[in-house]
Parts: structure tokens; C-alpha cells; sequence
């Protein structure tokens, strides 16, 4: 095998947008309370993006901050890979305008679609770059809009989401000195495609004045499958990933924000307490590709990671699809 070079985490940013909307906003229009979200998700409110507020809008900020974070400037990037399932537009990829509004000169770009494991995906494809020395240095986002994607008459399903944008530098590790990618993970189940799912607008189903009163671009979920789906998951990527490793040796888990009680039945089934596991889900709701890397960067900047320390962080959803990365600090 050809030598691989070591791959490190440079920088981090992430941006949520400014309005905040909370449990009882929702109380206004749809049969729910503050109460049953708070008990049932552990949300209390999420950002929803302004009015032409889209995802590169929201990437572009990120990206910034991850990096000024890492000392790099947009010409320094070789390569752009950007998780979201809430793209500008079907086409070009958002990539591509995050690429022209950095400023990226030099940069390839391009989207990935996993949904909640986005940022997770783009992460480990990065590393797949840098570590085969096809490329130096690799912007990796995850950033949605889904605000724009909800059913606000679907009870069951719009009081999860909100929006938001995280991003992350790769660099050989040699270079930045930090946050060595030490093993990834990835896999999917496309069995599982209607688990979570949006019918309409693509080639399947292209919209018409009738697909679109009739919400079919909206998402849907089967919500108690993916709970299931999802506890087994969380707890065997973080088990697989921290195998052979002393447990002092972890300092942070930072899991996709789904759900509290998801967090904790997984926390529960590695008989692990919540010591080192990062919850924002309270503030921003779930927002997909976006929540491991404003969970990653929140942390960071709290200093809640130690040097030396590992770093496991897990992501699952539509597809279905899971991932995960663990990275010494
Ligand atoms: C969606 C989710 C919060 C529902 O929680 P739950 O405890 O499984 O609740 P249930 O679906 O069993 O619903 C319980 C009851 O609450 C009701 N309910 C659902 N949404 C509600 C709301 N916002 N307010 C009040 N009641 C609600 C249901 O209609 C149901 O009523 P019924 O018993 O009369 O039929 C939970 O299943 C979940 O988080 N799933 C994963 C979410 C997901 O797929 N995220 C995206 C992928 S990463």
C-alpha cells in the first residue's frame, strides 16, 4: 500500500441563524405543548433561516470561521465537499457557490447527500483525500435549510427541525498538529429509503401543481422505526469506534442531535453517563448534516476537549445511512 499521510482537523466553524423559534410558537397553530416536545425530543427551540436566507448563505459563515480558525485563507483549500439534503438548488451543487463566494480559486467542490450523516460522509471522504495525498487541504461542511422542507401541519414531524451550518479544515496532520483522524466508519441500508423521505421533486415524482398541494415535498417520517434505528446504531459506532481503546482515553462524544432520548438510551445500552457527551438539541433542534459540526465546534471553543484526547462522533439517517470519525485532539 502506498504511504498514507496522517490527517488532521486544522479548524472548525459553524453559524446558526439569528431567529429563534421556540416550542410555543408551535403552540399556535398545531394540537402540541412545549411540554410533550420538551418530554418526548428534549427540544425547546430550533433557528429557522431568514426569508432568501438558503444553505450556501449559511456554509459561507461556517466556512469562514473554520477557516480563520485553522489560519488559512479560501486559496489555500484544494477541495470542497459539502454535506446537505437542503441544496440551493437541485442543480449546481451548493458546493459550488460556497466555492465561488470563499473565493476557493484552486478548490474542486462538490455536495454529498447522506442527509443526517452528511457532514459525517464529507468528513471521511475528505480524509480519503488528504490521506492518498490527492489533496492538501479540504473544506468539509454540513449545512441545511430544512425550515424549508417541513410540513408545519404535520405534528408529528416539523418540531424537530431547524437550521444551521458547520464546517471543518482538513490538513495533513504533520502541518496543523491537531486532531489526528485515527478511523472512520460508514454504511447504508437503502431498504430502509422510506424510513425518512421526500417523495417529490426529483425524477420519481417531478413536481406538478398537484404533487405540490399535496405536500409531497415535504419530509416525511416514520419516527418510532428510526428511534430504533437509531439507538442500536449510536451505541454500536461509538463501540466499535473506541474498541481497544482505555475508556480515560475518551474525552467527547459528539452524536447527530436526533433526539434526548435517543442520546441517552444509547448512553444507557454502553453503560457510559453523560459526562462527555456534547447535547445541544435543546437550542437548535436537529438540523441534519449540521448538527455534529456545531455540536464538534461548540465544544471546541468551550475548550471541552482536551489535548491528547479522543474524540468519537457518530451520525445516522435517510437511506438509511450511518457513519462515524475518531479523531485524537
Ligand atoms: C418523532 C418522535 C419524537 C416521536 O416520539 P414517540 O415517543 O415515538 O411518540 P409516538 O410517535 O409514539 O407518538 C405518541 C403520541 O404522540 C402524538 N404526537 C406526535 N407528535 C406530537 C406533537 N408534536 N405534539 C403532541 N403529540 C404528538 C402521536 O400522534 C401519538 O399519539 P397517539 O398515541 O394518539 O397515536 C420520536 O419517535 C423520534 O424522535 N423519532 C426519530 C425522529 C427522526 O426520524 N428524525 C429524523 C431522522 S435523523
Amino acid at each position: 500500500m502506498a504511504h498514507r499521510v496522517r490527517v488532521g482537523i486544522a479548524g472548525t466553524g459553524s453559524y446558526v441563524p439569528e431567529r429563534v423559534v421556540p416550542n410555543s410558537e408551535f403552540e399556535k397553530f398545531l394540537d402540541t405543548s412545549d411540554e410533550w416536545i420538551v418530554q418526548r425530543t428534549g427540544i425547546r427551540e430550533r433557528r429557522f433561516a431568514a426569508p432568501g436566507q438558503a444553505t450556501s448563505d449559511l456554509s459561507l459563515i461556517a466556512a469562514q470561521r473554520a477557516l480563520e480558525n485553522a489560519g488559512m485563507k479560501a486559496e489555500d483549500l484544494d477541495l470542497i465537499v459539502l454535506g446537505t439534503l437542503t441544496p440551493d438548488f437541485l442543480l449546481p451543487s451548493t458546493a459550488c457557490l460556497v466555492q465561488d463566494r470563499l473565493g476557493a480559486k484552486r478548490a474542486a467542490a462538490f455536495d454529498c447527500n447522506a442527509a443526517c450523516t452528511g457532514f459525517i460522509t464529507a468528513l471521511n471522504t475528505g480524509e480519503a483525500f488528504v490521506a492518498a495525498g490527492r489533496a492538501k487541504r479540504v473544506l468539509v461542511i454540513g449545512a441545511e435549510t430544512l425550515s424549508r422542507f417541513i410540513d408545519l401541519k404535520d405534528r408529528s414531524s416539523c418540531i424537530l427541525f431547524g437550521d444551521g451550518a458547520g464546517a471543518a479544515v482538513l490538513a495533513p496532520y504533520d502541518e496543523c498538529g491537531k486532531g489526528e483522524i485515527l478511523d472512520t466508519r460508514m454504511g447504508a441500508d437503502g431498504s430502509g429509503y422510506d424510513f425518512i423521505h421526500m417523495r417529490g421533486g426529483g425524477s420519481r415524482l417531478p413536481p406538478t401543481q398537484e404533487s405540490v398541494e399535496q405536500g409531497e415535498h415535504f419530509i416525511r417520517l416514520k419516527g418510532r422505526e428510526v428511534y430504533r434505528f437509531a439507538v442500536t446504531y449510536m451505541s454500536d459506532l461509538i463501540a466499535d469506534l473506541t474498541k481497544g481503546y482505555d475508556p480515560s482515553e475518551l474525552g467527547l462524544i459528539v452524536p447527530h442531535q436526533v433526539n434526548r432520548r435517543i442520546i441517552d438510551a444509547a448512553l444507557e445500552r454502553l453503560g457510559m453517563d453523560d459526562s462527555k457527551v456534547v447535547v445541544n438539541i435543546q437550542d437548535y433542534a436537529n438540523t441534519s448534516a449540521a448538527t455534529v459540526p456545531i455540536a464538534l465546534d461548540e465544544a471546541l471553543r468551550a475548550g471541552r476537549l482536551d489535548k491528547g484526547k479522543l474524540c468519537v462522533m457518530v451520525a445516522f439517517g435517510a437511506g438509511l445511512t450511518w457513519g462515524g470519525t475518531l479523531i485524537r485532539w
